[in-house]
Order: C-alpha cells, then sequence, then structure tokens
C-alpha cells in the first residue's frame, strides 16, 4: 500500500484538488495535513491574517474521494517537551525567504519532518511555486536519510499567470490584476535571458517590475540546487522573487535556462 502526503496549510484551492486527484494515480492512499504553523511565520500580523477554512476545505476534499484529512492543533503538533531539531541549512536559508523571513525554514523543516513521523509516507508533495522550500526539504531528506520521495509540483496558475495561491484571497480584484506584473516579469526574464548575463537580466528585469504598483522584496537569480546567486549560466537557473501587494506578500519563480532556451 503506497501512501502519499500532501502537507498544506489549508484554505485549499482548485490547484490543491488537482494534485491530490494526480496522487492517486500512483498512490493507494492519499493524506492531507491541514495546519497553519505557527512556527514558520516570523510575523503575527501574517499568522493571524493567514485564510482558515477548514469546514470548506474538508468539503472539498470530500469531492475527490478517499481523501485522509489531518487536521492537528497546535498542542497536538508541539507537546510539551517537544524537541525542535536544529538543523544546518547553510546557504539554503541565508539568501531570499530566509534573509526576510528569520526562522521560517526552521519552522518548516520541524513541522515537515515532525508531519513525516506521523504520517509516514512513501511519496510528499511540494509545490515548486515556494522553490527554497523544495530545495530546503529535498536537503533535509537526504540530510535525515528519510525513505521518503518528494515529488515536485508546477505551479498552477490562473489564466492571468498569477501563481495559484492562498493569500490571493486577500487581495482585492484590483490587486489582483496589479499581481499579474509579477509573471509578466519572469516572462520578459525569460526572454532577456537569450541575449544578456544573469546579472543583466535582473537588473533589466528589476526595471520593468518597478513600472508596476508592487513594492519588491528581492528578484534573484540563483543555482537550482545551492541557490547561490549566478553570474554564469547554468541548466535549471531560477528566478526568485517576493514582493508585497498592498499588504499581502507574494512569492514566485520560474526556470531561466532550461533545454529549450538554451537549445
Ligand atoms: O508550503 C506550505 O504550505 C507549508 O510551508 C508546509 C509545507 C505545509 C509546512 O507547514
Amino acid at each position: 500500500l503506497k501512501v502519499s502526503f500532501f502537507p498544506t496549510m489549508g484554505a485549499l484551492h482548485h490547484g490543491h484538488v488537482a494534485l491530490v486527484h494526480e496522487a492517486f494515480s500512483y498512490s493507494d492512499l492519499v493524506v492531507v495535513s491541514i495546519f497553519v504553523n505557527p512556527t514558520q511565520f516570523n510575523n503575527q500580523e501574517d499568522l493571524k491574517n493567514y485564510p482558515r477554512t477548514l469546514v470548506a476545505d474538508i468539503e472539498r476534499l470530500k469531492k475527490v474521494g478517499n481523501v485522509i484529512v489531518f487536521a492537528p492543533s497546535v498542542s497536538e503538533m508541539y507537546p510539551d517537551g517537544f524537541e525542535e531539531i536544529n538543523l544546518d541549512l547553510g546557504q539554503l536559508e541565508a539568501t531570499m525567504e530566509g534573509t526576510f523571513r528569520p526562522g521560517h525554514f526552521k519552522g518548516v523543516v520541524n513541522v515537515v519532518k515532525r508531519l513525516f513521523e506521523i504520517v509516514r509516507p512513501d511519496y510528499a508533495l511540494f509545490g515548486l511555486k515556494d522553490y527554497q522550500q523544495l530545495t530546503v526539504i529535498k536537503f533535509m531528506v537526504r540530510a535525515l536519510n528519510l525513505p521518503i520521495q518528494i515529488v515536485a509540483f508546477e505551479t498552477i496558475r490562473e489564466k492571468s499567470g498569477l501563481a495559484s495561491s492562498s493569500r490571493n484571497g486577500n487581495l482585492s480584484e484590483v490587486e489582483k490584476i496589479q499581481a499579474e506584473i509579477i509573471y509578466q516579469t519572469m516572462m520578459t526574464a525569460r526572454d532577456l535571458s537569450i541575449s544578456y548575463s544573469p546579472k543583466e537580466v535582473r537588473e533589466k528585469a528589476i526595471q520593468f517590475f518597478n513600472r508596476g504598483h508592487l513594492k519588491l522584496e528581492y528578484l534573484t537569480i540563483v543555482d537550482p540546487i545551492t541557490l547561490n546567486e549566478l553570474e554564469e549560466w547554468v541548466l535549471g537557473a531560477r528566478l526568485c522573487i517576493a514582493a508585497y501587494c498592498g499588504q499581502v506578500r507574494l512569492i514566485d519563480n520560474i526556470e531561466l535556462m532550461d533545454l529549450e532556451t538554451i537549445a
């Protein structure tokens, strides 16, 4: 019996549901956890405002079929005496989200490790949208020698290109349109990457982005494995971006140097 596990923080959208369907194609059981993990929020306002829609989430999953939902409380996840691990993530947390959200990845590593211990899956699903998180989780699985296969899934996008995210629910209609600049910037960078160096692409992409209404936190082009900022192109080079659209923090990323771009 193969078990797939999809850890989420709830506020499920059509993207999550599509993925659960897919997980049934290679496993007999699909477990979805719904837990807004307080330890990965460095901003208490963000934690407070994170959408929580448990009843609707369960209704959505019921329609998919025989999904096991695990929605623990904070005290179940972190009982008295719970001991955190301190995995040295090195560069993987010294950049991007790690810089702007201190302690975030320590929280993610700990909650995911605990969830893995409870669910004991064969496969665990993580979205490419949180690219740095995916890289950190893969590192953790290797470092702790866990017998779990990490399955990365493509970012699900709205028609406008905006990455589907539970946070989009906090955007007004106008902000949703303004947020399209993220995808447009990524597409522009992709085109530019054929002719320019990573540094030049970064500069031009930032200029393009700043024509819009969002407030940029970072826009960087990194090695897909080490997450070091790139001087020279490598296969799989990834542009990662984080910005505020009004009060809502959005992140996204795209592969710039794939075989198609190079050919
Ligand atoms: O990506 C998320 O939703 C969360 O970081 C995760 C993996 C469920 C851990 O809380």
